[in-house]
């Protein structure tokens, strides 16, 4: 098949972003990123695109706060596969996806999330982990479906949490693990549905 084409869509820093470039620069991730797409116009995430040359577009959500409205989803989609996006990843992005976009790319939408699905779900799970006093924590690549952080999963890898971690070391560890294993399963899995 033709080279796969990924869309991004973030609403933060985009470490993730950076995450999945440097491994299309280093070969271990044969892909090319056509969009990157973000509901908050001071994110980051765009910043880097945009140091890499990759097309980059505001959804504009407002005014609402959370919700990702229908309209907007709609036009998502329309941005995406207009890009010749086959394969869209979700990397930090905020705001929960429903049917308009759902169904424009059947099983091709990727969240990453850091904990071990179903645990933790929602905002800053490392700090849901500590908080919980649990031992382990981890990192979940699944695919998205309406709910939040619920669609099938992929991969997960466990990260060991210490007695002497604090939101932000915790945070940095998971972080690593997502970096590595975000592109991993992007390849993998675009070869289980592509090849
Ligand atoms: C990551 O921890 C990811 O698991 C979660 O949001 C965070 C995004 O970080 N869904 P970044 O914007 O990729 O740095």
């Amino acid at each position: 098949m033709a080279m796969l084409t990924l869309g991004i869509l973030g609403s933060g820093s985009g470490s993730n972003l950076q995450a999945i470039i440097d491994a299309i620069d280093s070969g271990l991730l044969e892909a090319r990123i056509a969009l990157v797409l973000s509901d908050n116009p001071d994110a980051f995430i765009l910043e880097r695109a945009k140091n890499h040359g990759i097309p980059t577009g505001l959804i504009a959500c407002s005014p609402f706060r959370t919700k990702f409205p229908d309209t907007a989803q709609q036009e998502t989609a329309l941005g995406l596969s207009q890009a010749g996006v086959d394969l869209v990843c979700l990397a930090g992005f905020l705001r929960l996806v429903k049917a308009p976009l759902l169904a424009a790319f059947p099983s091709r939408i990727l969240n990453i999330h850091p904990s071990l699905l179903p645990a933790f779900p929602g905002l800053e799970a490392w700090k849901q982990a500590l908080e919980a006093s649990a031992v382990v924590t981890g990192v979940t690549v699944h695919l998205v479906d309406a709910g939040m952080d619920t669609g099938p999963i992929l991969r997960q890898e466990a990260v060991s949490i210490m007695p002497f971690d604090t939101a932000e070391t915790l945070h940095q560890r998971i972080q690593a693990v997502e970096h590595r294993l975000y592109p991993e399963v992007i390849a993998s899995y675009a070869k289980k549905l592509f090849s």
